[in-house]
């Protein structure tokens, strides 16, 4: 038996909702096909943006959405996707493919989608390949309300109005795909872009600079050292990649326990990272002024058979809604540093939450995860503390369990992933300081541990009612599946 005791009397942070935020590139059809198909398409949009995938997006709350890279974003021009379409220059998009870029989704078009979604704009500039003039005037372009020469071209462009911007990034990746940089030479580069982006108006910019890859602590120790009182957060990016190396990637299915074992260990590492990204800042931001936020995270396999390797479009299975839950925890605990987070990718790439084909379109498993875990949007993380057990293989060890648990507007949720492919977990959870009682309970899980959607079966996984829960002498005991991620309610 777990023994889990929550204080909920006893508060360890804010959740910021942002960590639950996304990413969408221009790479293979996260943008063009998965989120915008033009106003002139069959498939049902509003303003070009597909209906099925807005809807769906709504549902999980999507609080930030950065774009329009990764890689993409150091050579994107701005000034080439506005104004009328038709006129738009097309690009080559050479890191994803060498496929034409038309330009017909830029500036205006991602603050449309961010205004349907009813989430904030997050915008990284490009310092690879871009220069300091064309930032500030994006900046201008975006958010002066008076008359410039910028603000001019925007209303000749359609928009009136400036449009409220807070996140800007100064780069992407500037050690690899956005220039390969040494951390003196970026840092140094950051102070001076990042003097140009001006705060218009009222609006006040939130300026991240290019974190590590990674474990790349020489990266964080220089950047924090040269350039730590000019940004507002520094991006780490790390992926999950089954044998933790980037050259030797496996297939999305059809994996075995081994595989399913190892890829969670993976990423745990990012718990790791944290701490000791953390760390290095800590020594020259004891506040915590400065946030760590991880702006590129998620699973990477090898592309799906048959598709364009280039376009990294993968499956979504049981094993990485897991994955996407312990993530969460980890970030959970690390809010006071952690307070934004962007899943790789929103559609149709990588971890994606929905796939599409044509028309079609499918909510995968890491779908249902952020959306059972909207509660924990803006919520306060609550002590606990739990013995995890342990889920040994080949004389690997993991933690059995993993358990998080946080309180808003009076409810208490506590969320409970069993990481065994093979045992079930018995949980004993003890409600410490105030009373309270169950409410309701969902869980994911499958006796499939590549359980899936597909476009023939889009339901084959999907949250289920989780009421297997018994009160004994005012203790809640628990029956989790093997593999599995259960959200409980308390109120
Ligand atoms: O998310 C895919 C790519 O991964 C991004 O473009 C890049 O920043 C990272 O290497």
């Amino acid at each position: 038996m777990h023994n889990v005791k929550i204080n909920t009397d006893i508060k360890k942070g804010r959740i910021d909702k942002n960590i639950y935020g996304h990413f969408a590139e221009h790479l293979g059809r996260c943008i063009y096909g998965g989120i915008y198909v033009g106003d002139d398409s069959d498939i049902p949009n509003v303003d070009g943006m597909r209906l099925d995938v807005v809807e769906a997006l709504k549902k999980v709350k999507i609080p930030v959405l950065r774009w329009p890279g990764g890689c993409f974003a150091d050579e994107y021009h701005w000034m080439d996707g506005i104004g009328e379409k038709s006129l738009r220059p097309s690009m080559v998009n050479t890191h994803w493919g060498n496929v034409t870029e038309n330009n017909s989704f830029g500036t205006h078009e991602f603050f449309k989608l961010c205004e349907i979604l009813g989430c904030e704009p997050y915008i990284c500039g490009n310092v690879g390949s871009g220069s300091v003039q064309e930032m500030s005037q994006w900046i201008e372009y975006m958010t002066f309300g008076g008359k410039s020469p910028m603000s001019d071209l925007r209303r000749e462009n359609g928009q009136e109005n400036s449009w409220p911007l807070k996140y800007f990034g100064v780069g992407n990746e500037s050690w690899g795909c956005g220039g390969c940089m040494r951390p003196e030479y970026y840092a140094d580069l950051y102070r001076r872009y990042q003097k140009y982006c001006r705060n218009y108006d009222d609006n006040i910019l939130y300026k991240i600079a290019c974190g590590p890859s990674d474990d790349d602590y020489r990266w964080t120790e220089v950047l924090m050292r040269e350039a730590g009182n000019y940004m507002d957060a520094l991006a780490l990016h790390y992926y999950t990649i089954p044998s933790g190396n980037f050259e030797d990637k496996s297939p999305a299915t059809g994996f075995n326990e081994k595989e399913w074992f190892t890829t969670l260990k993976q990423t745990l590492y990012m718990e790791e990272l944290i701490s000791r990204h953390s760390a290095i800042m800590d020594v020259y931001d004891k506040e915590k002024k400065v946030k760590l936020i991880v702006d590129e995270w998620g699973v990477w396999y090898e592309a799906e058979p048959g598709t364009n390797p280039k376009f990294l479009y993968q499956q979504n299975t049981l094993r990485d809604a897991l994955i996407a839950a312990l993530n969460f925890h980890i970030f959970h605990n690390h809010n006071e540093r952690v307070t934004m987070a962007n899943i790789a990718q929103t559609v149709n790439v990588l971890q994606a939450l929905v796939l599409t084909d044509g028309e079609k379109m499918i909510k995968t498993p890491t779908y249902h995860i952020f959306e059972m875990y909207t509660k924990y949007h803006d919520s306060d993380l609550l002590d606990i503390s739990y013995d995890p057990g342990e889920y040994i293989m080949e004389g690997s060890k993991l933690p059995h369990i993993s358990v998080s648990a946080s309180k808003k507007d009076g409810q208490v949720f506590l969320s409970l992933v069993n990481l065994s492919h093979k045992d079930s977990a018995a949980v004993c959870i003890e409600m410490r300081g105030e009373d309270y009682s169950f409410i309701e309970g969902r869980i994911l899980t499958s006796d499939t541990i590549d359980c899936h959607n597909t476009f023939e079966k889009p339901k084959a996984i999907a949250p289920d009612v989780f009421d297997k829960i018994i009160l004994q002498q005012g203790k809640y005991i628990v029956k989790a599946p093997s593999s599995s991620v259960a959200v409980l309610t308390f109120g």
